[in-house]
């Protein structure tokens, strides 16, 4: 049966897809720290606090809303994160911090208290929009942050001083170590076409694919783009080109196994009459077999060097992060399937190629994530979009999720 809190939800996500909650004039950008950012915990506060929980800020940023139980022991967590990439969509994450504060909402209203409390966390920077890093909140919350780089973002401002004004500090984002917890439930948009494309609304996901992303720079030498020849150039950006062909390549080679992208490229000094001097490229690359991520890496990084040496660019590998693939656990994903299939759902099960902070969220506790079909299968994107009826559904899996934790819980 759909929930009509569902419909707030989307509402609400819709509300924070506009000033001031985005850091961008016509569009919805959402770095973690930022106006925006602080913008959206404050009025995401007061729709916790109206749901019947008690707010804290954590040492790592991360807004947390509790919902005491009958009993004291480890809470359920329901979560996922208030950052947008750049001119992003309005439900990828927002719409699993939106729907867990309608889940306290419905126990609320209906005067009912769970054995076990429930928490529903807002993290701060699954998408790594601003600094180039990403996840280091729920990672701190899961207590495998271990050691904080000190970073920048474009324009300079340092990790420490954006902290800072959220009254933490690099040093102490570890701090936010979350006590040990019953469960963590995510619920998201599946960012991709399979629910829609078999007329489905949700479906559990099994796994997230293991991740790597590194930051590669090339150096090769800036000079006159009019005076100098062809073939005395050491140009950084026609290295970076053909490497941007070569992670294609490889992704290509495995379709449907492994992604491998290259989504941001900064070029140095930047100018029409200069041959670029210095290039730095991102590189992602997911696949669920870890070992065939690696391998996929490898290649890569091999070849890039290949492309540099020819060139004679020199090339250096910084690493971002290493995620490792997250299954889900069996047990809570087979109660989310007896609550998909209760509320009249079939039990579609599908593996998740988008990260998510249930990854590592895995560290902490045992995890399960519901996916919502979203059109098209686009995210990442303004036109992302969701159905008021299909988030009312997802709302209602929720609820019956909790419902049959409680049969299980001791
Ligand atoms: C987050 O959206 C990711 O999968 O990179
Ligand atoms: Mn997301
Ligand atoms: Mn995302």
């Amino acid at each position: 049966m759909p929930a009509p809190g569902g419909a707030r939800a989307v509402a609400r996500c819709d509300m924070l897809g506009v000033s001031p909650y985005t850091d961008m004039k016509d569009g919805l950008y959402r770095g973690w720290l930022s106006p925006a950012y602080r913008a959206a915990q404050e009025v995401v506060t007061g729709w916790m606090e109206e749901a019947g929980m008690t707010t804290r800020r954590d040492a790592a940023t991360n807004l947390i809303g509790r919902y005491e139980g009958l009993n004291p022991g480890p809470a359920l967590l329901i979560g996922s994160h208030i950052d947008s990439v750049r001119d992003g969509g309005r439900y990828d994450g927002p719409l699993g911090v939106m729907l867990g504060v309608e889940c306290v909402a419905t126990l609320h209203a209906a005067t009912r208290r769970m054995p076990f409390p429930i928490e529903v966390i807002a993290f701060g920077d699954e998408e790594g929009s601003r600094f180039p890093a990403a996840m280091l909140t729920s990672r701190a919350a899961a207590g495998t942050l271990a050691e904080m780089p000190d970073m920048a973002d474009a324009q300079g401002t340092p990790l420490a001083l954006a902290l800072a004004s959220f009254g933490t500090a690099p040093e102490r984002l570890a701090d936010a170590r979350h006590a040990p917890a019953l469960a963590y439930l995510e619920a998201h948009i599946e960012q991709g076409p399979a629910l829609e494309t078999e007329g489905l609304a949700l479906g559990v996901v099994t796994g997230i694919a293991a991740q790597l992303r590194l930051r590669l720079v090339l150096e090769g030498r800036a000079g006159h783009a009019g005076t100098t020849a062809m073939p005395l150039r050491r140009d950084a950006l026609a290295a970076a080109a053909e490497i941007v062909l070569e992670v294609e390549r490889v992704g290509r080679d495995r379709p449907d196994e492994l992604v491998a992208t290259v989504g941001t490229l900064e070029v140095e000094p930047g100018a029409a009459n200069v041959i670029p001097g210095r290039v730095t490229l991102s590189l992602d690359i997911r696949a669920l077999d870890p070992a065939l991520r690696d391998l996929a890496a490898q290649a890569i990084l091999d070849e890039a060097d290949a492309i540099a040496a020819r060139r004679l660019v020199t090339i250096r590998t910084l690493p971002i992060h290493d995620l490792p693939a997250s299954p889900c656990d069996p047990r809570l994903t087979r109660i989310l399937t007896e609550a998909l299939i209760a509320a009249g759902h079939p039990p579609r099960r599908l593996a998740s190629g988008a990260g998510h902070d249930a990854m590592a969220m895995a560290a902490l506790c045992p995890t399960a994530m519901l996916f919502v079909r979203c059109r098209g299968g686009l995210s990442h994107n303004p036109a992302e979009h969701v159905e008021v009826v299909d988030v009312e559904a997802a709302l209602a899996v929720m609820l019956g999720f909790i419902d049959r934790l409680e049969a299980v819980h001791v």
